[in-house]
C-alpha cells in the first residue's frame, strides 16, 4: 500500500498544507524546527489515531485553534480507501470512505505503518520491558490471537502475585489455589514464548542479511533472552514446573513471581556480542532500522501487502557509505518517507529518484523556490 496524498490543516504548526506522495521515496528535508517531523507525524496520527510521541491528543492541535483535520488518500493496489481524523480538544472523528467509524480497531487495521524515530534508540540502550513492550505491540499487530494470550497471561500473573502478596501480610497461602493457578499459568506463558520465539525466528530470517547489506557487517542476529534452557531436550512447560518450584520459598518471601515471560527479554547480537553494551550509537541505530526493516517483510509474508515506512531523522550518527546503503536498501520494498536537515549529503542519484518535499516554518516550498 502506499499514501497517495495527504491534506492537513491547523496540525501543529501547520495551517493547510496538501501533498503528494511518490509511491517510493520521499524525503521530507528543512531546517530545525520547521515541521518535518510534524509530518511525519500526521501520516502517524491518520493511520494510527494517535500520536507516536505524545500521548496527548491536544498538543497536536494548532495553537489558538479548536479542531485539527487529516484527511489522505491510501492506494492498495488498484482500490483507493479515503481516510479522515479530526481531532477537537474532547473528540475524535473516525472517517472510512466519507462513513464514520465508531470503533478505533475497525480503522486502525486499514493503514499499515512501520516508524523509526530516534527515542526507538530506547529499544537497545533502555531496560527489557521497552523490549518486552516492543514485541508485544508487533506480534498482536501480526497476530490476532496474540493480545488475548498476552491478557489472559497479565491477569493469572496478577492473581498470582497478589496470592504471594497475601502470604507475606497474613502468613497464609492456599496452596490448591496456587496449583490450579500454576496449571493455566504454564499453559499461557509456554503459548506466549511460542508465539514470541516463532516471531524471533522469522525476524532472524532476514534480519542478517538486511543488516550486512545496510551495514557491510555480518553475523547478526537478534536472541531470545529467558532463563529457561532453549537447547534443553526438556520441553519448556516442564522446566517452568521445575523453576516454579525451585523459587517457590523466594516467590513466598518477596511476593512476586520470578519466572515466565514478562522476565524475558530480546538481545541485539553482532557476532555474539550484545550491541546494548558493545555496540556504537551508529549500529544501534542500524541494528534497530535493520529490525523495522525485517518487519516489512514478516508484513508482507502475513499481510499479504507492504506497510509505509516512516522514518525520521535516520541519517544523523550514520556516515555517507551507510546512508546510502540504507537509501538504496528501502527504495525496493516499500513505500517510504524520510525527514533530514541535510539534503546535501544524500546521493545525487538517490535524490534524482526521490521526491523532494522542502518544509519552511511549516509551509511547502515549491520547486522553483528551492
Ligand atoms: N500544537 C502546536 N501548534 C503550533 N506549533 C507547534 C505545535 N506543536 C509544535 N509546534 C511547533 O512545531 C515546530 C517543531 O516542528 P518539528 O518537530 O516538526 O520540527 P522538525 O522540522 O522535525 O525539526 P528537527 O529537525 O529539529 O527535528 C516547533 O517550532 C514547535 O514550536
Ligand atoms: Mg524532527
Amino acid at each position: 500500500m502506499y499514501l497517495k496524498n495527504i491534506y492537513i490543516s491547523n496540525f501543529r504548526n501547520y495551517d493547510v498544507l496538501n501533498l503528494t506522495f511518490s509511491p517510493s521515496i520521499n524525503i521530507i528535508y528543512g531546517n530545525n524546527a520547521q515541521g518535518k517531523t510534524n509530518l511525519l507525524e500526521a501520516i502517524y496520527v491518520l493511520g494510527m489515531t494517535k500520536s507516536h510521541r505524545s500521548s496527548i491528543d491536544n498538543t497536536l492541535i494548532k495553537m489558538n485553534e479548536k479542531v485539527s483535520y487529516i484527511k489522505g488518500v491510501l492506494m492498495i493496489e488498484e482500490d483507493q480507501k479515503q481516510l479522515e481524523i479530526g481531532l477537537s480538544k474532547s473528540k475524535k472523528l473516525l472517517k472510512l470512505n466519507q462513513s464514520e467509524i465508531k470503533k478505533i480497531s475497525d480503522y486502525i487495521s486499514h493503514m499499515n505503518i512501520i516508524i523509526f524515530y530516534p527515542e526507538d534508540l530506547d529499544l537497545i540502550k533502555g531496560g527489557p520491558s521497552i523490549r518486552r513492550r516492543y514485541i508485544n505491540v508487533e506480534l498482536s499487530q501480526l497476530y490476532s490471537t496474540y493480545l488475548d494470550v498476552l491478557n489472559d497471561y497479565n491477569k493469572l500473573l496478577k492473581m498470582r502475585n497478589d496470592c504471594l502478596k497475601q502470604n507475606i501480610k497474613t502468613g497464609y497461602i492456599d496452596d490448591s489455589y496456587i496449583q490450579i493457578l500454576d496449571q493455566y499459568f504454564i499453559e499461557k506463558a509456554s503459548l506466549l514464548y511460542q508465539m514470541r520465539k516463532k516471531f524471533i525466528d522469522k525476524i532472524n530470517h532476514y534480519i542478517t542479511e538486511i543488516f550486512k547489506d545496510i551495514s557491510g557487517l555480518d553475523n547478526f542476529i537478534l536472541n531470545y533472552h529467558t532463563n529457561i534452557d532453549l537447547n534443553s531436550d526438556i520441553s519448556y512447560k516442564d522446566q517452568l514446573v521445575t523453576k516454579l518450584s525451585k523459587h517457590k520459598e523466594v516467590e513466598r518471601k518477596i511476593g512476586s513471581t520470578m519466572v515466565g515471560p514478562h522476565k524475558d527479554d530480546i538481545q541485539f547480537l553482532l557476532d555474539g556480542k550484545d550491541l546494548k553494551f558493545y555496540g556504537s550509537q551508529g549500529q544501534q541505530r542500524l541494528a534497530v532500522l535493520a529490525l523495522k526493516l525485517a518487519e516489512i517483510k514478516l508484513f508482507q509474508d502475513y499481510k499479504k501487502d507492504t506497510p509505509i515506512l516512516l522514518l525520521d531523522d535516520v541519517f544523523s550518527e550514520l556516515d555517507f557509505i551507510k546512508r546510502n546503503n540504507l537509501l538504496k536498501h528501502i527504495g525496493k520494498n516499500a513505500q517510504t518517507i524520510i525527514t533530514t536537515t541535510e539534503l546535501e549529503l544524500l546521493d545525487h542519484n538517490l535524490i534524482n529518484k526521490s521526491n523532494l518535499i522542502h518544509i519552511h516554518d511549516g509551509k511547502l516550498i515549491s520547486k522553483s523556490e528551492v
